[in-house]
């Protein structure tokens, strides 16, 4: 194939002719030859998704002496991680990702970038009274640390989890339950409230497996020690970094169209980019986007790629800022559920609004179990304000000015407990490697940068060899 079409490729009327008769043939033949050589990229890895985990990977790969391209939908990196800089008062406002767990290889990363680093405090907000606070006020209280030790003895027993979905064949009942029901079995009553709010979706009816690997023993000691965040509070200097080192080596505003894997010696990516279409040519593909159907169209999935991917469903977050004078700057309002199941709030609805520490402005963040519209969302941010005010929780009767608005969506990947009990996760992994493609991001792992750097690190070496 590769010799005949490279003869056609001699003389242009053949060519037609094959494309009238063999439409197919032609389709191929275009994937391959129709590329002037200024739009072929040849690299050793190519990169899908310029987010968190494929912005960690680009700055490593290209540091350990890989040649590397990153192809990003958006004209930005940095995935969830969202800043607004108050075009007045100059004060940046991360209303995506914030914090990062206090670990070498975060500290590392941020050495290497030239971004210096602080402790965050936006967590030790002590959410009965808004007051700012040193240390966890929950970690004070009996019931809070009763539940939080039986909590870590388990989180203990089952310490396989500590990098990865590497669970034993037989998995254990317990990762199955409902999480309700795992809560009942230890009486972690008093921890529930606090596991959401670092989950932010409805973790009861959740298999325990997926809490377990959210509410992770790293993340307790960064609650109860401090979180890291950037020194200037505006997240997206990482991005600006990792852009910096990689320059020409990111295709930012761009997709794959079509993806063939088919080749033992390297894979190739059409990719529609703002200058054009480009041919990539690279001897490894990663792979770091949501791992949805719909979101790989083009790519040549396998049977069990597309029977895997099949199976993840999702939830859907939404962070805005509004600018609202009712609401008091030195308040943060939680959305409590009086007469529900630990009082868990009841979604799709607002989870909680932080001060932004610019006056005026307030982060709200938003939870639903399914995908709504921006406007749908807004709308129901409103109401939620009105009835903040009807309530007299809130003093004034303006309605609240969207600032900024982003959806996370799709977030928080996960299968039923059928499919991880008939080893899911060991067929997912078991696509590692495979006709020379590697998987990272969130659905691999757990939702926290920090967590999946260390995951994506145990991969670099076999995509680097
Ligand atoms: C609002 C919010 C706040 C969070 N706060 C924190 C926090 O404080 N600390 C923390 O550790 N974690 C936080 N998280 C979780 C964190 O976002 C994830 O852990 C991390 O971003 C996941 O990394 P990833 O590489 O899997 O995905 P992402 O970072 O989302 O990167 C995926 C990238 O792929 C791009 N992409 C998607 N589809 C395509 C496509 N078809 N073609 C090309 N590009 C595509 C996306 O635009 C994106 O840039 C937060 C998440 C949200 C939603
Ligand atoms: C990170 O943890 C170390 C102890 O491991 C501690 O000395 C250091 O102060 C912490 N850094 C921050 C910024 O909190
Ligand atoms: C596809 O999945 C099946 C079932 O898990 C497995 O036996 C088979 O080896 C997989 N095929 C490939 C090519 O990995
Ligand atoms: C918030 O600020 C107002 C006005 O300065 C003050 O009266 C109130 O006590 C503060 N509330 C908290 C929870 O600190």
């Amino acid at each position: 194939m590769y010799s005949l079409n490279a003869a056609f490729k001699g003389f242009g009327l053949g060519c037609i002719c094959l494309a009238v008769t063999l439409p197919f043939t032609y389709g191929f033949q275009k994937r391959n030859y129709d590329y002037k050589p200024k739009d072929i990229i040849t690299r050793d890895v190519c990169i899908i998704g310029g987010g968190s985990t494929g912005t960690y990977s680009a700055t490593r790969l290209h540091d350990m002496g890989k040649s590397v391209v990153v192809v990003e939908k958006k004209d930005v990196l940095g995935g969830h991680t969202n800043t607004y800089i108050d075009p007045v008062t100059h004060i940046p406002i991360d209303y995506g990702v914030i914090d990062f767990h206090n670990l070498s290889i975060v500290t590392n990363y941020f050495t290497r970038l030239g971004v210096p680093w602080t402790t965050a405090s936006s967590l030790y907000v002590d959410f009965n009274t808004g007051k700012m606070v040193k240390g966890f006020a929950l970690a004070g209280q009996a019931a809070f640390a009763q539940a939080l030790g039986v909590w870590i003895a388990q989180l203990q027993k089952y310490s396989y989890l500590s990098n990865g979905f590497f669970l034993p064949d037989s998995v254990p009942t317990e990762l199955l339950m409902p999480f309700s029901e795992f809560v009942k079995k230890y009486s972690l009553d008093a921890l529930v409230y606090t596991m959401f709010e670092f989950r932010q979706i409805n973790i009861l009816v959740q298999p325990t497996l997926y809490v377990m690997m959210n509410f992770n023993l790293d993340l307790i000691n960064n609650i109860l020690n401090g979180f890291l965040t950037t020194a200037s509070h505006d997240n997206s200097d990482i991005y600006h970094s990792a852009l910096s080192i990689l320059r020409s080596d990111v295709l930012l505003s761009s997709h794959v169209v079509w993806t063939d894997r088919s080749s033992s010696d390297y894979i190739k990516i059409g990719i529609q980019t703002p200058s054009g279409s480009k041919l990539i040519k690279a001897k490894k593909l990663l792979i770091t986007i949501p791992p949805k159907l719909s979101n790989l169209e083009g790519f040549d999935l396998s049977k069990n790629e597309t029977s895997l991917f099949g199976q993840f469903s999702n939830v859907a977050y939404y962070t805005t800022i509004v600018r609202h004078d009712g609401v008091p700057d030195n308040i943060s309002v939680v959305n409590i559920g009086q007469d529900t199941p630990w009082n868990l709030p009841t979604l799709p609805g607002i989870l909680s609004t932080y001060p932004s520490g610019d006056p005026g402005l307030h982060e709200v963040k938003y939870s639903s179990p399914y995908e709504l519209s921006n406007d749908a969302v807004k709308a129901s941010i409103v109401a939620e304000f009105n009835q903040l005010r009807i309530g007299g929780a809130v003093a004034s009767a303006t309605t609240p000015e969207f600032v900024v608005f982003d959806s996370h969506t799709p977030f928080e990947y996960s299968v039923p407990a059928d499919a991880i009990k008939n080893g899911f996760y060991k067929k997912l992994y078991g696509l590692q490697g495979q006709r020379r493609t590697w998987y990272t991001g969130a659905a691999w792992d757990v939702h926290d940068s920090s967590l999946l750097w260390e995951f994506t690190e145990t991969l670099l070496p076999a995509i680097a060899a």
